[in-house]
């Protein structure tokens, strides 16, 4: 059932099955990652639903491949594409002023994500820690430069993850403002788990200050999908990931995953924000992400990073 995630036309034949509801009142939906996984098959079932969406890639060419087989499936598809590499603030400016001339955007699904992350520590351009920038610290420059191209009231998706929460598999969560890049003892499961718990900071501060504008950011948990992890490892790991876990009562597949995501994305815009969702339930998430001090001074950190106060 899972073998070939990669394979072209794997979630089109998934997703055909599915049943869509035609919505009345198209939106304009920006999708980070679009151009594989579980972005992919969010934009798929987004466009199947009559959306107008813009996904990202940070590759120009995936990017215009997934588009092709999103017009493949239905040449009436309003799919647009662009590229963004949340790695880069130089990248993430020059996207943002591509969308200065693009239609308002009614949601924002900031999706794109680095699964497995490097063994080693990787830090980006801009000096911090590759998972912490591409999942949160990106993501947040993205939001604040993009702010004038939101609709008001605005749905904006975090796509988080329970992994944010101690007592998971692998090496505890565990952010140290002393030390937020992992200078000392990285550990891949470590950088990943306090990039989502970082996420749920930013949901939670962002609708403290700027919710009353009517820019709501929530953060969403789509399951856990074996699947999409099979390509960036090898051996057992691999094996475990393709043939093993999917079958398991804990995972969920690909299309059931992005059906969370689209769903979040289109929910009432008026509702406030700050939440987290792990799937479909509003959950409450750990006691370190509901901590307004750590939000706070995440906020500060961030600034400190980007050189200028986090402004919309
Ligand atoms: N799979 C799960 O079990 C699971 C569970 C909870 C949450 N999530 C979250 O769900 C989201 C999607 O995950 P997935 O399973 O669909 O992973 P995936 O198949 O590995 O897709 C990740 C997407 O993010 C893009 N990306 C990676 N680095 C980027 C960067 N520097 N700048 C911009 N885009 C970048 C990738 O682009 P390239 O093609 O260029 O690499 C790809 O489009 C992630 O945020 C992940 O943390 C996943």
């Amino acid at each position: 059932m899972c073998n070939g995630i990669s394979e072209p036309g794997f979630v089109e034949k998934l997703i055909m099955n599915e049943t869509f509801h035609h919505d009345v009142n198209p939106r304009h939906i920006l999708i980070t990652g679009g151009n594989r996984g579980i972005g992919y098959a969010t934009t798929f079932q987004l466009m199947r639903a009559g959306h107008v969406v813009t996904l990202t890639a940070r590759d120009k060419a995936a990017g215009q491949a997934a588009v092709e087989r999103l017009r493949h499936e239905n040449n009436r598809a309003d799919v647009n594409v662009a590229t963004l590499d949340l790695g880069s603030f130089a990248a993430i400016r020059r996207f943002a002023a591509e969308m200065e001339t693009a239609q308002p955007l009614d949601a924002v699904i900031h999706n794109a994500g680095i699964l497995v992350p490097a063994s080693e520590r990787r830090l980006t351009i801009d000096g911090i820690e590759e998972c912490l920038q591409v999942h949160t610290v990106g993501p947040i420059l993205l939001t604040c430069l993009l702010a004038s191209r939101l609709r008001r009231p605005c749905r904006i998706v975090l796509v988080a993850s329970s992994l944010h929460a101690p007592g998971t598999h692998g090496k505890e969560v565990g952010f140290d403002f002393a030390d937020p890049n992992l200078a000392r003892g990285y550990n891949p499961d470590r950088a990943y788990k306090n990039a989502k718990l970082a996420q749920l900071w930013f949901a939670l501060e962002w609708e403290r200050r700027f919710g009353g504008t009517g820019l709501h950011i929530d953060a969403v948990c789509p399951g856990f999908v074996p699947v999409t992890a099979v390509r960036s490892t090898t051996g057992m790991r691999r094996l475990m990931l393709k043939y093993a876990l999917p079958w398991m009562p804990f995972a969920t597949s690909v299309v059931k995953a992005a059906r969370i995501e689209a769903e979040w994305a289109l929910r009432d815009p008026e509702e406030p924000g700050g939440r987290y969702f792990d799937g479909r339930k509003i959950t409450e998430p750990s006691e370190d992400a509901r901590d307004d001090t750590k939000a706070q001074a995440f906020w500060t950190l961030v600034q400190t990073w980007l050189g200028h106060p986090i402004e919309i």
